[in-house]
């Protein structure tokens, strides 16, 4: 089902169950990186890996190992853009080419409250005034949950680009319930992609079988630009490429995996396995995200059939 909330072309894979088979089907090099984990964090690693793999299938390009990054972002092979999230019952991944996404953020949550005092932590007044009369409005939707996943997502979308952190009052959410859509304007200096800085981003939503998700998926606006750097702003963010491993500061606030030995090579075979449950979705390619960029505000190639 990510791939209603995700436009052409971006290829997705998605599980609502865990197998056996996946663990097995890991890349040497990943399974060593993985190797001293808990079973459940394993497991999920390895499902979400065959997710990545069937989105780069759809997508056609060849499988290939996910490795992560010191902050725990995945770390694609070369021309391709992604995102990976898992949650109880649930794991999806998105990936594009990066000759027409700038950057891709998922995010899936159970459909449920969040833990108590959770919500002013991660929130802005505005946006829990707002979660607080579409509770009242729609109670068949944690709205409280589904800020944080749409938070969670630009989070994924900013990280690779910006290399530094992005606290949970920098970005002020408006969800939107009728559309599906909600847009997130940043409320620090953004990076810059194709020569222009972003300063926000759009996104699309779903609720269903008891999952929320966020989506969103930036755009290109030339076929030319690379993403660039962001200049640091005077105390906001946090580079982490300065950070010894084990840095405390970002453990205690930001938990993240590490990757191990790299060393491995990739074997030439498909890992994915043959069941019905690791679904493709190739036929359904439902509405698109974009940036909210300087020169270029509002929704670039939105498609309508909502
Ligand atoms: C990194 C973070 C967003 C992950 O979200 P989560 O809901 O805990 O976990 P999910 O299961 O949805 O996603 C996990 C996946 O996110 C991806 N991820 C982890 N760190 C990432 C990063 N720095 N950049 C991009 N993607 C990242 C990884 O692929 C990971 O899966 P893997 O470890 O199996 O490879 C979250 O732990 C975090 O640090 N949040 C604080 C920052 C934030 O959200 N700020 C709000 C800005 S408005």
């Amino acid at each position: 089902m990510i791939d209603e909330i995700l436009p052409s072309p971006v290829g997705t894979g998605s599980t609502f169950a865990d197998y056996d088979a996946a663990l097995t089907a890991l890349y040497p090099q990943e399974a060593a990186a993985i190797a001293s984990a808990r079973p459940k964090r394993r497991q999920e690693y390895a499902s979400v890996r065959m997710c990545a793999r069937r989105a780069m299938s759809e997508l056609g390009v060849p499988p290939a190992p996910v490795l992560s990054g010191v902050r725990g972002e995945p770390l694609w092979p070369g021309g391709i853009v992604g995102s990976l999230t898992h949650c109880p019952g649930f794991r999806a991944a998105a990936v594009g080419r990066s000759s027409a996404f700038v950057g891709i953020g998922i995010d899936a949550e159970p459909n449920l409250p969040l833990a108590e005092d959770l919500l002013e932590f991660i929130s802005l007044p505005q946006e829990r005034a707002r979660v607080h009369a579409l509770t009242q409005s729609s109670p068949e939707v944690c709205w409280d949950r589904l800020l944080f996943s749409a938070k969670e997502a630009v989070f994924k979308v900013w990280f690779p680009l910006a290399k530094c952190e992005l606290d949970f009052t920098e970005a002020v959410i408006r969800i939107d319930p009728g559309s599906g859509t909600f847009s997130a304007r940043l409320l620090v200096p953004g990076p810059t992609a194709d020569g222009e800085r972003i300063e926000g981003f759009d996104g699309r939503w779903l609720s269903r079988r008891g999952i929320l998700l966020a989506a969103i998926a930036l755009r290109r606006t030339t076929g030319q630009g690379e993403a660039g750097a962001l200049p640091r702003a005077g105390g906001l963010g946090r580079p982490v490429d300065h950070l010894a491993d084990g840095d405390p500061g970002v453990l205690l606030t930001h938990p993240h995996r590490r990757a191990r030995s790299t060393e491995s090579m990739m074997p030439s075979r498909s890992p994915w396995p043959n069941t019905p449950e690791f679904a493709t979705t190739d036929s359904t390619i439902a509405l698109a995200c974009s940036s909210t960029r300087t020169s270029m505000p509002g929704v670039e190639g939105a498609r309508s059939n909502w």
